[in-house]
């Protein structure tokens, strides 16, 4: 039998691109929808008529009747964070229990993680990430240490009980030892996770097992990346990164599909550019331009609420995530916050010590020397909020896609013309493939229709 179609969506930028959204917009046409990486510092935003959903680990997809959710290894996992996040959702009426499965190689955050990260982020002499303080860090570093706590063993009571005593042994005496932090009781620890362990056992399975049968089967598989390209541990503005693979490529080492499984890969930018926490940012605008930005495009952290820094769109970091992921589509969301512009900036290309170059620099030292080089697009100064066919927007913002797509190696696929589900514009070629469900459905409720 054919194997199941696959598709990922990637930020293209540095997250907040509207993955979720996107998501929604075309989990219609798949069976499953698998998170790879990450964990609960991404924040996904769904609005189904005015109704407003923020999903951090669980994916998007179970918004969807008829499809299956599943966190996958490459995720950390915070089971107290999972558990409220399934409260929020069984109390919206959504399909949770025997719809969602939760990968048993997924790696846990434990409260050590946090202590250990907010005593690195407030040191004095470390760089200052401006994490989301989650423990995301910490998580993988103690993955990649060979010494986290697995999914599979925290179901395991006595394994549990003695990773959470020693860890608690050694990362009180580190925590105290550079950060003077308070010392966590581990008694206690051990107690709260049993509990969480419990309720989580019922989600836990081997999701690899679980996606590859299914595509075997022919279902079809939309991998979510959270974070985004330029926060990639390896791709991105290093150090001033999440410490997770997010790139497309992860969603194979954290799914645990095969890589000539991966069929479609769709890059999700804003028709701008932001990014929250420390870091280069070259195209990055101050003062009233940038508040105008953040204040049409709502730029506020979904989660945290923190302010995000605002700038233009950049071609040459474009081209790069393009080549990274190997970007089949692009789809350029809140294209409508530029609605009032005279004009909109463009980055084409970067400037390095009065040299030219195509490509992004390695070193974040690199990146704060760089000059973008702008080409100014005429603004359309017309209203495209809740636009849904190419041909009715405005002829200047056709151009403005058309010059993002001649210039950055794929073509716009999708629109995005404001937040909720049915603002959204699909190009023909691109409609062929992916039949958008953007109609006015209710969020799932009740039985799966597979
Ligand atoms: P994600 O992390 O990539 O899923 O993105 P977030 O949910 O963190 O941030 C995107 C924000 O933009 C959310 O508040 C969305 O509701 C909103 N949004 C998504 N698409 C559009 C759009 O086309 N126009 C406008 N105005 N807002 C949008
Ligand atoms: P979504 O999936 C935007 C940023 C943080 C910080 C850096 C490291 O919603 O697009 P971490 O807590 O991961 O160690 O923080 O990464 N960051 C995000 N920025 N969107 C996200 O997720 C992010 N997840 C992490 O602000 O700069
Ligand atoms: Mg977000």
């Amino acid at each position: 039998m054919k194997r199941g179609n696959t598709t990922v969506i990637i930020g293209a930028q540095w997250g907040d691109e509207g993955k979720g959204k996107i998501v929604d917009v075309l989990s219609h046409n798949f069976s499953i929808v698998a998170r790879y990486a990450g964990g609960h510092n991404a924040g996904h935003t769904v609005i189904i008529q005015g109704k407003k959903f923020v999903l951090q680990l669980v994916p998007c997809g179970v918004l969807r009747s008829g499809c299956r959710s599943v966190i996958g290894n490459g995720v950390v996992l915070d089971p107290l964070a999972l558990l409220k996040e399934v409260k929020m959702l069984r109390d919206a009426g959504v399909h949770v229990d025997g719809n969602l499965f939760v990968s048993n190689r997924a790696h846990v955050i434990l409260p050590y993680h946090r202590m250990i990260e907010m005593g690195a982020e407030n040191a004095p002499g470390r760089v200052k990430i401006g994490t989301t303080s989650r423990g995301i860090g910490p998580a993988y570093e103690d993955k990649m240490g060979r010494r986290g706590l697995r999914v599979a063993d925290l179901l395991d009571s006595s394994l549990l009980k003695s990773t959470v005593e020693n860890a608690c042994r050694e990362k009180n005496m580190i925590a105290h030892a550079l950060f003077n932090s308070e010392p966590l009781d581990a008694d206690s620890m051990y107690a709260e996770y049993a509990r969480a362990a419990e309720e989580i056992a019922p989600f836990v399975t081997d999701t690899a097992l679980l996606l590859n049968q299914a595509l075997a089967e022919g279902e079809s598989v939309m991998f979510e990346g959270a974070q985004a390209t330029m926060l990639d541990i390896d791709h991105g503005t290093y150090p001033f990164v999440t410490s997770s693979s997010c790139t497309a490529g992860g969603a194979v080492t954290g799914t645990g599909v095969p890589p000539n499984a991966i069929q479609t890969v769709i890059g999700v930018t804003k028709a701008y550019c932001t990014r929250v926490g420390g870091g280069p940012f070259p195209s990055e605008v101050e003062g009233t331009i940038a508040d105008q930005l953040r204040a049409r495009g709502n730029e506020y952290g979904a989660v945290t609420g923190r302010s995000r820094r605002c700038g233009w769109i950049d071609l040459p970091l474009l081209r790069y995530s393009q080549m990274i992921n190997g970007v089949n589509w692009w789809v350029v969301t809140k294209l409508d916050v530029l609605d009032v512009l005279d004009e909109v900036p463009v980055c084409v290309g970067y400037r390095i010590n009065g040299k030219k170059y195509d490509s992004i620099p390695a070193l974040a030292i690199g990146f704060d020397r760089v000059e973008c080089v702008y080409e100014k697009m005429p603004g359309w100064k017309t209203s495209t909020e809740g636009v849904t066919s190419f041909e009715q927007l405005p002829k200047k913002a056709q151009e403005y896609l058309r010059f993002i797509e001649r210039e950055s190696g794929a073509k716009v696929g999708m629109v995005s013309t404001g937040p909720d589900r049915d603002q959204t514009v699909l190009l023909p070629e691109f409609a062929a493939g992916f039949r958008a469900v953007t109609e006015n459905a209710a969020p799932q409720k009740g039985a799966r229709t597979k």
